[in-house]
């Protein structure tokens, strides 16, 4: 049956998510690097990154691109999948937020099609990409809420801290 996932608010960090999918806000080179990404690769342990490694050496020579999602398993996490998604860097002169709404679709289209029920994502780009908090979840929400699955039953917005958590709240009822 299809339909459209129901939104859940947690507060928390993502690596800790007894769910099936977590989402990686990752960048192109799937190496890893700071924030979810790093935390996600320390928890799980070398074989998501070996993962990674082959990933770029069969598809991604260049780096995945920007809006895409691709999936691993879970290395040592609670979860059964990661799926690596490369948010946009914002920008004040040029509107990328079709990118950003992209790695929401995109990674639920990847853990759809994996048969995962329950999805976590962090808010992707709100970090060292320096998008706006409150944009953010707005696009978040928007494109989760829009978004038709057939597996994926549950999404869990995992805010790292109090502002995160009070924006995603702000744009869900
Ligand atoms: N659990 C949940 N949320 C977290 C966690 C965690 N463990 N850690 C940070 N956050 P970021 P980006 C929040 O920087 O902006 C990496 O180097 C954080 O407070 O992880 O998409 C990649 O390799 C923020 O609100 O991702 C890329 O180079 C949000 O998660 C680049 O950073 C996203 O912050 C990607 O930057």
């Amino acid at each position: 049956m299809t339909g459209h996932p129901t939104i859940r608010l947690v507060r928390g960090d993502i690596t800790e998510q007894d769910v099936d999918a977590v989402v990686n806000a990752a960048n192109s080179s799937l190496l890893g690097g700071g924030g979810v990404d790093g935390a996600i690769h320390r928890r799980g342990g070398p074989e998501i990154l070996e993962e990674c490694r082959g990933l770029r050496a069969s598809h991604y020579g260049k780096g995945l691109p920007t809006g895409q999602a691709v999936a691993t398993t879970a290395g040592r996490l609670p979860a059964r999948w990661v799926v690596h998604t490369v948010g946009p860097v914002h920008s004040r002169s040029e509107d990328r937020s079709g990118q950003l709404a992209s790695c929401y679709r995109e990674s639920l289209r990847v853990a759809d099609e994996l048969g995962a029920r329950t999805v976590a994502f962090p808010a992707i780009s709100t970090g060292i990409y320096g998008w706006p908090m409150d944009d953010g979840a707005r696009i978040a929400t928007e494109t989760v809420r829009n978004t038709t699955t057939t597996s994926v039953e549950e999404v869990f917005f995992v805010l790292f801290d109090e502002p995160a958590y009070e924006a995603f709240a702000a744009h869900t009822g």
